[in-house]
């Protein structure tokens, strides 16, 4: 079984994140796990003295041949010195599983695997494997003692599933984008779609359906889809979409927007579009869910499962992920090749980024320190840096219970700008991009009118700071992945502004994490 095993990760798993772990009626008493992108451990239990603490990792070479004999003859040998099992061959009970809370009702013994580790369990006895030696390879897997409770070890060092969550994102995005974006060769390579890319490159346009925070990663979106894949796009609120009885075609093609993957208004959105014949494309968090199994094809976004109600990490991956689409579908447009590979080196530098942003955490906490008791905050932007403006509102009313608004610097003449004063707490975000000028103009008339702006800029931008009340200095990115970056401190805001008015900021009031009813 680990002999298929190896030829499985040789020729078959170049690409993607997984954990799995297998067994067959042909190998009664064996079980192979792997893992790559996604977290494996082996959690171990026995009665028993164990033969050792610290299981050496059995190398391999990358030959067919050369590994068959490896591991028929590494079967025979393995011993006491290169397996973990009970002394005197008496039992011990081995669990696999992504998670420690998973298993700490059992055990709180366990053994992290590393990415491409093999380990293969025979007849009571664990070994762990790996195809090839690297300089920078721990020869060995320690057994650890997990001296956590349940919960704690759900939320790590954190004090609520959201906090974790958003300081999850550095290693979230890499996830979504593993074995999809070659920065090599400044490739994608979408695995779930490509067999429907021709369809999609002759559709009449893209339909991109969701709701809540999944709505604002498609309004987020929208322009660099547009800009990559020459279609129009339309953005639609499921529920919306629906009231309005929308006239869908069968050359359209329908994106469906969930973390859940079971929200009932984008569900019954999906069925709708299917009725009509239109191609339909999954983009979800959630293997398995109603959403991924009626699409057509999909897209998942690997962000991990995230507890918190207030949607965190779900959106930067979403996000990422409809950049990936847009980059793969415009691989064959020459004119395009300077844009992809400019966002495509922005893609590779996000996770250093994303650190960059929450190591702000302090300064955004002395910041929810001035605002907690204010009854409403105005979030406000322009062209790529809408939806943040939408998506921070979002959280702050969501956790907070604060009255919030995302609102576009475009309309600010048309109505928001009464809003204005010196007492009215106001964020903008204004960013090193196209509509940078534009947003300098809002900047005067909020405070023509005594405004005290809380600006989110760029660390270059010595501009925006001369009319700032206070700066958050962001690292500067390619326009349309921006977003990205200035969410974050509204992410970590809301998170602050609730714990400090007291709230649980998991489990919000009358919310819930899937909302299944229409
Ligand atoms: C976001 O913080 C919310 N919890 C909510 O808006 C959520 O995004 C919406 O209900 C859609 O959920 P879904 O992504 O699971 O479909």
């Amino acid at each position: 079984l680990v002999f298929f095993f190896f030829l499985f990760c040789l020729r078959g798993f170049q690409e993607g994140a997984f954990a799995l772990v297998f067994k067959s009626i042909h190998y009664p008493g064996e079980a192979v796990a792997t893992r790559r992108g996604s977290p494996l451990l082996i959690g171990v239990r026995s009665k028993y003295k164990l033969s050792t603490e610290q299981i050496p990792v059995l190398y391999g070479t990358c030959n067919i041949e050369n590994m068959k004999n490896m591991c028929n003859s590494r079967m025979k040998r393995l011993d006491s010195s290169t397996c973990l099992h009970a002394v005197g061959d008496k039992a011990v009970e081995f669990f696999f599983a992504s998670d420690a809370s998973a298993i700490i009702e059992h055990t709180n013994r366990v053994i992290f695997l590393e990415d491409d580790d093999i380990a293969a369990v025979t007849d009571g006895k664990l070994s762990i494997h790996r195809l090839e030696r690297s300089a920078s390879d721990d020869p060995s897997r320690v057994i650890q003692t997990l001296q956590m409770e349940l919960q704690q070890i759900m939320k790590g060092n954190f004090s609520a599933f959201m906090q974790k969550e958003i300081f999850e994102q550095p290693e979230s995005v890499v996830n979504t984008m593993r074995g999809r974006v070659n920065f090599e060769n400044s490739t994608v390579l979408l695995g779930g779609l490509k067999d429907h890319l021709k369809e999609i490159r002759r559709c009449r346009r893209l339909i991109i359906i969701g709701c809540g925070t999944s709505y604002h990663a498609a309004v987020a979106t929208r322009q660099v889809l547009e800009e990559l894949t020459e279609l129009p796009v339309m953005v639609e609120l499921a529920s919306d979409f629906l009231d309005r009885n929308t006239p869908v075609f069968r050359d359209d093609v329908c994106f469906f927007i969930s973390q859940s993957g079971e929200t009932a208004d984008t569900l019954m959105a999906l069925r709708y579009c299917k009725e009509r014949r239109a191609l339909t494309v999954g983009i979800t968090n959630t293997v398995g869910s109603s959403i991924s199994r009626e699409t057509d094809c999909g897209v998942h976004i690997n962000a991990g499962p995230e507890i918190g109600v207030a949607s965190t990490k779900a959106y930067t991956s979403q996000f990422v992920s409809l950049v990936m689409f847009g980059l793969m579908m415009s691989e064959d447009r020459i004119s395009l090749q300077k844009r992809r590979r400019e966002i495509i080196s922005g893609l590779k530098s996000l996770p250093e980024m994303i650190k960059e942003v929450l190591s702000l955490d302090e300064k955004i906490h002395d910041l929810a320190l001035e605002l907690y008791k204010q009854r409403s905050l105005l979030v406000m932007g322009r062209g790529y840096n809408y939806a943040t403006c939408l998506e921070g509102a979002l959280k702050i009313k969501e956790i907070t219970y604060m009255h919030s608004e995302g609102i576009l610097a475009g309309e600010l003449k048309h109505g928001p700008l009464a809003l204005i004063d010196k007492q009215m707490p106001v964020i903008m975000v204004i960013m090193k991009d196209p509509c940078f000028t534009k947003c300098q103009n809002a900047l005067q008339q909020v405070t023509a009118r005594q405004g005290r702006p809380i600006i989110l800029c760029s660390k270059e931008d010595t501009e925006s700071s001369k009319f700032a009340y206070k700066t958050i200095e962001l690292p500067h990115t390619v326009d349309c992945l921006q977003g990205i970056l200035s969410v974050i401190p509204l992410q970590l805001l809301s998170f602050h502004l609730a714990v400090l008015r007291g709230y649980d900021v998991d489990f919000p009031r009358n919310l819930a994490k899937s909302v299944t009813v229409e």
